[in-house]
């Protein structure tokens, strides 16, 4: 099989994201999660694969002190267009996660909505985990969301099937145009890899206007595992929460939380 040269978050995928999560002035699942972590743990805080600034421009303008890394220029670009239409500037910087290289150090440092999971070769994956912590500051706190995708996706119910299902749709605001976004993914459990294929297709009064394809690969880890991979990554006081909750995760759980400290300077 040819494995495709991975392509995501171009301009349509990028520009499209918003209509998915638009500005939700009641914040999603793990805004107030994440909030509580940055006022309790400390600031300045980074965000590692911020996108368009779904969690970020709404933390910045309540006043907190967050910082954004993401590879995708386009998510960039619409970031600072978010944050300059509230009056804001973040510091955002267009790097790879998995080579992070900045010029000051963290308190929080968090890799929200399964963002880890897109650096998908575990050597980058855990080069990510040793680069977060070279930018945190002593006693700082990392904190990673994991999900298992093959229990999680919308192919949950035929796992290799390899067949093409829509995945999203809605309105796009500027001129009520209709996107789709389809996806086709298919695991692979000796790997722990979902490989998955996206077609992002815009429709305007019923005709395809433009359209646009991409692919990725997400890596995923048990519990047991990535617990050493933080651990070989220098981390202490590893603890793995039930999703968003306070609760401990459980074996059984398919989306847990990890929060792990940096002991030393
Ligand atoms: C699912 S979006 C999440 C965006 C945002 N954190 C949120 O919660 O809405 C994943 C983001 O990770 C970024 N990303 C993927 N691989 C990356 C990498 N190796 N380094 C930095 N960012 C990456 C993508 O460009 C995209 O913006």
């Amino acid at each position: 099989m040819t494995i495709k040269k991975e392509k995501s978050y171009g301009k349509l995928a990028s520009e499209s994201y918003g209509i998915w999560f638009p500005e939700n002035p009641e914040g999603y699942e793990d805004t107030a999660f994440y909030r509580q972590f940055i006022q309790d743990k400390g600031e300045p805080a980074l965000e590692l694969g911020c996108g368009d600034g779904r969690l970020l421009v709404p933390f910045v303008c309540e006043g907190l002190d967050v910082s954004g890394v993401d590879l995708s220029p386009h998510m960039l670009d619409i970031c600072r267009a978010k944050a300059k239409a509230k009056g804001v500037s973040p510091h955002l910087y267009q790097q790879g996660m998995q080579a992070l290289d900045l010029p000051q150090k963290y308190k929080t440092v968090f890799i929200p909505y399964g963002s880890f999971m897109l650096v998908s070769d575990l050597n980058d994956a855990q080069a990510t985990l040793k680069g977060a912590y070279q930018h945190l500051q002593k006693n700082g706190t990392l904190i990673i969301p994991l999900f298992l995708p093959y229990l999680h996706d919308i192919h949950i119910e035929a796992p290799q099937e390899n067949i093409w299902r829509i995945r999203r749709e809605g309105m796009r605001n500027q001129d009520g145009a209709l996107v789709k976004c389809w996806e086709k993914a298919h695991y692979d459990f000796t790997q722990q890899l979902e490989i998955a294929e996206f077609r992002l297709e815009v429709f305007k009064d019923g005709e395809l206007i433009e359209s646009d394809e991409e692919n990725m690969r997400l890596r995923w880890y048990t519990q047991e595992q990535f617990r050493e991979m933080l651990a070989e990554a220098g981390f202490a006081q590893i603890t793995c929460r039930k999703g968003y909750s306070a609760l401990p995760a459980e074996e059984k759980d398919s989306e847990f939380t990890f929060i792990a400290k940096k002991l030393s300077t």
